[in-house]
């Protein structure tokens, strides 16, 4: 059984009090979660530690950066190393969120770069990839993200790459309030995993949760997650309220 996963995206939101109060609230939730399920909050950097200390030390709701930076410590001033995310003990980062890509510019060899310096540190990556509308219109999604993964990924040994997280978040779809089918979710998702497997192996690419991103709310997140090859969402917007979140939590697949 794969991990099922609900990963909050804040983004740049909430004060300091205001990310206080949502992860006491979250962690306040009679959630249940079976042995299966994770719930990961990807917080701006000066809550990673404040949200830490609240999480304290259970394994199921685990702290989690937004970036990391492509090279090691040194003089690159409003940079986070992974160097710096490890003393924090903090354990995921996301990588190649599209916003990172496209309003900061991060290429494909960037992104295999911080991939690597995740790695060198015990980061685990939550790796995004998704096509634009155009991309999506023009039907070559599945080339499109095929070539993100392996320009970013694929220099990795298998070994390496066990224990990774990917997010398929269609750009067309984040924060727009316009979810991708589950068909099309499905579709994507299980193209990812024929990817991995081609690679990689069907063990390997079998093991790996393969998240859903753009638009998931309390509302479609079931009828996502059903989908076999959906283990869980990376959530923006409906992660920064307690009650919206947690019902999307409540609808992983045990
Ligand atoms: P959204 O964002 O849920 O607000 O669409 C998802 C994301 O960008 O991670």
């Amino acid at each position: 059984m794969r991990t099922q996963i609900a990963a909050a995206n804040w983004k740049m939101n909430l004060t300091l009090s205001e990310a206080i109060k949502l992860t006491e609230e979250i962690c306040q939730q009679p959630l249940a979660l079976t042995p299966h399920q994770r719930v990961l909050l990807a917080v701006p950097f000066p809550y990673l530690l404040p949200v830490k200390n609240i999480l304290g030390n259970q394994k199921q709701i685990l702290v989690t950066a937004q970036n990391v930076a492509a090279t090691p410590n040194g003089a690159f001033t409003g940079e986070v190393s992974a160097e710096m995310l490890k003393s924090l003990q903090v354990d995921y980062a996301l990588i190649g969120h599209s916003e990172r890509r496209e309003y900061h510019h991060e290429d494909s060899a960037i992104l295999a770069a911080k991939v690597d310096r995740c790695l060198a540190n015990n980061v685990t990556p939550v790796f995004c990839c998704g096509e634009p509308l155009p991309v999506r219109e023009a039907g070559s999604q599945n080339d499109y993200v095929e070539t993100q993964l392996k320009d970013s990924l694929f220099h990795l040994p298998a070994e390496m790459i066990n224990g990774f997280i990917i997010a398929y978040e269609p750009i067309w779809a984040i924060g727009t309030g316009k979810t991708a089918s589950s068909k099309q979710a499905e579709d994507m998702h299980a193209h990812i995993r024929n990817v991995f497997s081609k690679h990689y192996g069907q063990a390997l690419a079998d093991s790996i949760p393969i998240l859903y991103g753009g638009s998931v709310k309390a509302s479609n997140a079931a009828e996502l997650f059903s989908q076999p090859n959906v283990d869980g969402g990376l959530v923006g917007g409906a992660s920064l309220h307690c009650a919206e979140f947690t019902s999307i939590i409540q609808q992983l697949r045990p």
